[in-house]
């Protein structure tokens, strides 16, 4: 039955997706190794913290593998009366599958979810080559990045 669906990462299901989520989120920046331990410790510790966390795949159910993936993360403030900000986290469908509307399907997923959740505003950094991108999901350009690596 081919088709997608939006699946979250459980401690069930981590270690069978995590060649697809890592080939997925190879499009968007260096992954690494990541050994089944390390990937394990990063999936509990973001279940351990499920109010803060919210990471959401789109699986190719025919394959039964990740092919784009996002994460929400929840700041909770002390201004606007203890509001609520949602961060949109690296973002990544996988090569073989954009330009179909998944990116987008998964931001409105996101998005829609910080709202549920309260959020007074959702919030994201990007490359310029993705502005585009994020105007047609209803975005609008905002402020400057700055960054520290150390
Ligand atoms: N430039 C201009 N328009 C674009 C671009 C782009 N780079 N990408 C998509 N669009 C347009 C599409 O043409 C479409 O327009 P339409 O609604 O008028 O037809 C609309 O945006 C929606 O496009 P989708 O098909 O939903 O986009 P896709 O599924 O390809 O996902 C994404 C877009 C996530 C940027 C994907 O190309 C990707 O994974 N890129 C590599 C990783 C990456 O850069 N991720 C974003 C990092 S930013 C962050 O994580 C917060």
């Amino acid at each position: 039955n081919g088709g997608f669906k939006f699946q979250p990462i459980t401690l069930e299901n981590h270690l069978k997706y995590k060649n697809s989520i890592k080939k997925t989120l190879s499009c968007l920046t260096t992954v690494g190794e990541l050994s089944d331990v390390t990937f394990t410790e990063v999936i509990e510790h973001w279940i351990q913290n499920e109010h803060i966390y919210k990471t959401i795949m789109i699986v190719d159910t025919e394959k039964d593998q990740c092919i784009a993936i996002g994460t929400l993360l929840i700041e909770t403030k002390i201004i606007h009366d203890g509001g609520k900000v949602g961060h949109i986290e690296d973002i990544a469908v996988n090569n073989e599958y954009q330009g179909n509307g998944l990116g987008k399907l998964l931001i409105q997923f996101l998005r829609n979810f910080a709202v549920y959740e309260d959020c007074y505003k959702v919030i994201l950094d990007c490359d310029e080559k993705n502005v585009e991108f994020y105007q047609k999901c209803d975005f609008n350009k905002c402020g400057v990045e700055m960054q520290h690596r150390p």
